[in-house]
């Protein structure tokens, strides 16, 4: 299932908004999406609940409190999910999301501490497998650029000098403050409103769909494909047990916890745990 996760460890960088922008845009187009929300923030989640108290019809899309160290698991019927993610985020949680993402899209707007964060971003990602083995892509979204100066320019030169791949640039625009306020997305408002503003979100989708489409084609590919472990299986192969080390013994197994215990004697562990891993190599080559 396409997932997209919006990333960027600066705080008011536009997570918020490029997620919900892009969940509306998703379920404007029929797609089953569910927005999940990995920020205690939880301003998607608030998002939704505005959308919810619209009067007039508007594309569902159903919403799921995350934490980082959960595992996302969209109900039946989901077919597309964004995640809005908080700021900060990096190491084993910034790891947990691209783990379960194709696409990452990095909000990032033109001031010299938000490109050198979104650097120092995308340097930790890239050391992701899954990022680096291209199976969970990255791009950059241009946020809040000032439609009369030449920002998207600067920005996708910047993109460029540093290995990022540009999806777009969004401009600084009310329409994203006001959807906002009312739970909405450019997409669910008349398009001759917001003509200008949709045109901008065409290359993005197209990269996403791009990326989606790949991800696809890898998926089918490895499916396709013969398991070339097996025939390396000889009957005549010798039988090879995984030697493990000793597991470390609690404390308390060896008597209780006194002060007046050495050091020496509470890391000591009875003696057939000491030698336990002789066995399982003996187990390895019997
Ligand atoms: N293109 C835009 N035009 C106008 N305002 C924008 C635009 N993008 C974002 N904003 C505004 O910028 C502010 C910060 O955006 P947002 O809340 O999406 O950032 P965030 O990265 O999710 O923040 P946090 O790190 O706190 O979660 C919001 O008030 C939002 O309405
Ligand atoms: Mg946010």
């Amino acid at each position: 299932m396409p997932v997209v996760a919006v990333i960027n460890r600066k705080g008011g960088s536009g997570k918020s908004t490029l997620a919900t922008q892009l969940a509306g845009c998703l379920a404007n187009r029929g797609s089953q999406v569910m927005l999940g929300d990995v920020d205690r923030q939880q301003s998607s989640l608030a998002w939704l609940r505005r959308r919810g108290a619209q009067s007039a019809p508007v594309a569902a899309i159903v919403g799921s409190a995350i934490g980082t160290q959960s595992v996302v698991r969209p109900p039946a019927g989901i077919t597309h999910v964004v995640l809005d993610t908080p700021g900060g985020l990096q190491g084993y949680d910034l790891a947990r999301i691209a783990m379960t993402a194709d696409a990452i899209l990095m909000p990032v707007s033109d001031s010299v501490f938000d490109r050198e964060s979104a650097v120092h971003c995308h340097a930790e990602l890239m050391t992701l497998p899954r990022v680096a083995s291209g199976r969970c892509k990255v791009a950059v979204v241009g946020m809040r650029l000032d439609a009369r100066t030449k920002g998207a320019a600067r920005m996708q030169e910047w993109a460029e000098q540093n290995g990022l791949v540009y999806a777009g640039s969004l401009r600084e625009s009310q329409v994203y403050t006001r959807c906002a306020e009312q739970g909405l997305s450019l997409f669910d408002v008349p398009a001759a409103k917001v003509e200008a503003d949709l045109a901008q979100w065409r290359p993005i989708a197209g990269w996403l769909d791009e990326t989606w489409a790949a991800a696809q084609r890898q998926e089918a590919t490895s499916k396709a494909a013969i398991p070339v472990s097996a025939p390396s299986i000889s009957p005549h192969a010798r039988r090879r047990t995984l030697v493990r080390a000793p597991l470390p013994v609690p404390v308390s197994k060896a008597g209780p916890a006194s002060e007046f215990r050495t050091g020496r004697d509470a890391a000591r562990p009875p003696r057939a745990q000491r030698f336990g891993w002789l066995f399982t190599v003996f187990r390895a080559w019997a």
